[in-house]
């Protein structure tokens, strides 16, 4: 006989289903790439973060597989007690080399890194500044400081300028995804640099989205605006471009770096990220150094989709990110129209509200260097026969 809690997690859960809010996974038979296998038929996969096509790349499974043989399994403890491998050194040296930073460390996730900054390096005298869009994993990093927190309307300089006026704390952090990931939408960096300058404030960028992705050599949203080297403290992931399997990091200040390994809680007390991951990982940045023309084929797919969806009539914003959202408006119909696009073999996702404002429904199409221009125009042709008949496309 069940209790009441579960009762009652058992009613919220038949209200989902009601709703129609339920979530479902789609189970994979073979390994995350441009196709997958879904219930025996190929279907071409248009939500993964797989921006590089690096996900099931020969030669980072066989840095993974190397590794393994090379480093074992698993490290079964965290850094501090049982032990670093040189491997988690190269790679930290890695990523403070490919964003100019002093110093980088890893965690198991960039929701860890983000978890474990804001807390370990802010209290109660400071305060921390946060785009309303931030990620969830920013939100949730913040709730866990001392520090007076503050919420600025999206991208809103002058907002976050006021904000900033009003506020005699101590030190000062202002945060910002460096993409947006519902909208593929850039963060301005450089007026937030300069705002964080004249503010006396110190400016922290979440790249996850953009590393490996923007600018000519994958260095993140900065190269591509002209300021890479400046951000004074960068957050990111190794589960997106960078090989897509799990990973994080914070880059910055030899002190800061220094203080979280002293003190933040995630590095502290939970398993160091596996040798495999670590070994891939770093194979990672040499494709993509060794590669720059993934990136470029990366863009490339971008503008030729975005450019033909505009063509079909589809009301898609401007932009370079491969973060394509085809806007439908409401979410039961974006939920649909995904739906009729799997029937079609399109894998995509529908993000209606309250992931994304009331009326801005979409489907968020995203883009990697591996799909082909054949898996693209499939793609395309599919999304205008399910967009006409469902009357979305405003053309
Ligand atoms: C901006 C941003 N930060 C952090 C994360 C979390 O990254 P990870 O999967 O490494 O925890 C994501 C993932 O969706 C993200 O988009």
């Amino acid at each position: 006989m069940p209790d009441g809690l579960t009762r009652h997690l058992e009613a919220e859960l038949n209200a989902l289903r009601e709703a129609g809010t339920y979530r479902t996974e789609r189970e994979l038979e073979g390994p995350q790439d441009a196709e997958v296998k879904v219930n025996g038929r190929e279907v071409v996969m248009l939500t993964s973060n797989n921006y590089l096509g690096l996900a099931n790349h020969p030669r980072i499974r066989a840095a993974a597989r190397e590794a393994v043989d090379a480093w074992g399994y698993g490290m079964a403890s965290v850094r501090f007690i049982c032990g670093t491998d040189s491997l988690h050194l190269e790679l930290e040296e890695r990523i403070a080399d490919f964003f100019e930073a002093d110093a980088a460390i890893l965690y198991t996730s960039c929701w860890n890194a983000n978890e474990a900054l804001f807390a370990t390096i802010l209290d109660d005298p400071d305060a921390v500044f946060s785009d309303e869009l931030n990620h969830a994993s920013i939100i949730d990093g913040i709730r866990l400081c001392k520090a007076r927190r503050h919420r600025y309307p999206h991208a809103d300089l002058e907002a976050l300028e006021k904000l900033l006026d009003e506020d005699e704390s101590r030190h000062r952090v202002v945060v910002t995804d460096g993409v947006f990931s519902m909208e593929g939408e850039l963060a301005d960096l450089s007026a937030l640099l300069d705002l964080c300058e004249r503010k006396r404030a110190t400016l922290v960028v979440d790249d996850s989205h953009a590393t490996g992705v923007l600018g000519a050599r994958g260095r993140g949203t900065a190269e591509e605006q002209g300021v890479h080297g400046r951000i004074p403290i960068t957050t990111g992931t190794l589960g997106k471009a960078l090989g897509g399997a799990a990973g994080g990091f914070v880059a910055g200040p030899r002190a800061v770096v220094e203080t979280l390994r002293q003190r933040s809680r995630p590095y502290l007390f939970s398993n160091a990220l596996p040798p495999m991951i670590v070994a891939a990982s770093l194979a990672a940045f040499d494709l993509l150094d060794a590669e720059p023309e993934r990136v470029a084929r990366l863009r490339e797919n971008t503008r030729w989709f975005r450019d033909a969806l505009r063509e079909r009539g589809f009301d898609v914003r401007e932009g370079i990110h491969p973060v394509v959202p085809v806007m439908v408006g409401d979410t039961a119909l974006a939920i649909r129209l995904s739906g009729e696009l799997f029937e079609r073999g399109i894998y995509v996702s529908g993000f209606g509200f309250p992931v994304v404002p009331k009326g801005e429904a979409r489907l968020r199409c995203q883009i990697s260097a591996a799909h082909t221009r054949d898996e693209l125009a499939r793609a395309v042709d599919a999304i205008a026969e399910v967009g006409q008949s469902a009357g979305v496309i405003v053309a």
